[in-house]
């Protein structure tokens, strides 16, 4: 990555707008919010519960289509993709962690790991071995999920999200789950990884310690980004 594609917009939200059907009342739970990501940046998003932080996580992410507004990754506009050609981004440009790990119970850790470049059909045993043990897994590479602590499953999670090299990662309360001890760890991994491939990270957190080390902190308040 150079320092020239450092400063370019990577990912843009513009007048994102999500409504919810209630009854029969339609409720806006993002309005008109506009968002820019750089290429490479690491961007926090915080706000209170139920400001709509994991809602415009997964617009940006597109996961969830908005009722309103444009996504662009990388020149390309997510709005107007199918399903499939979404998939195929998704699995090819991005990566994601969630707050309750995600992984595939019936595949091991190696397996849960391999999984983004397997379905890509870019198989890379290399590639995996050194993700399985930069994240510390190297003796439960063929532990399943279950048989694995939640900093472990984190930890396998984090791998997976970074071992396509994806442009960008998304996160959701990654450490929502985890003792101080083991989210501490799971954070470190998770910027020295997205570090080595150059990724851009987009994380929803609660951690104000966490909020210091970002390029840039957003507010989320009521469906809005506060000003700052
Ligand atoms: N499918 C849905 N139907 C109705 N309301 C919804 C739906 N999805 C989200 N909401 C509402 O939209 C608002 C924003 O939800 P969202 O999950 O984005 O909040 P959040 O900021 O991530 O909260 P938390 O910190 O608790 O995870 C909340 O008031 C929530 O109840
Ligand atoms: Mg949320």
């Amino acid at each position: 990555m150079t320092n020239a594609t450092d400063s370019a917009p990577l990912l843009t939200g513009r007048n994102l707008t999500k409504t919810v059907q209630v009854g029969t009342q339609s409720l806006p739970i993002i309005k008109e919010v506009d968002i820019t990501v750089n290429s490479g940046e690491f961007v926090v998003i915080m706000g209170k519960s139920g400001s709509g932080k994991s809602t415009l996580l997964g617009l940006l992410a597109a996961l969830d289509y908005p009722d309103a507004g444009d996504v662009h990754l990388a020149g390309q506009a997510l709005h107007k993709l199918s399903e499939d050609e979404l998939a195929a981004i998704r699995q090819q440009q991005m990566g994601f962690v969630f707050q309750s790990f995600h992984l595939l119970p019936t595949l091991s850790v190696a397996e849960n790991i391999a999984f983004p470049l397997d379905i890509a059909r870019r198989p890379d045993p290399s590639r995996v071995d050194a993700l399985i043990e930069a994240v510390g897994l190297s003796h439960r590479r063929d532990s399943l999920p279950a048989q694995l602590s939640g900093g472990e499953q984190q930890r396998t999670a984090v791998a997976r999200a970074l071992v396509a090299n994806p442009q960008i990662v998304f996160a959701d309360e990654p450490t929502g789950n985890l003792d101080e001890h083991n989210a501490e760890q799971v954070m470190q991994l998770l910027l020295d990884l997205r570090s080595e491939v150059g990724a851009a990270l987009v994380i929803v957190t609660h951690d104000a310690a966490l909020a210091k080390l970002a390029d840039r902190v957003i507010v989320m308040h009521d469906g809005r980004i506060q000003d700052s």
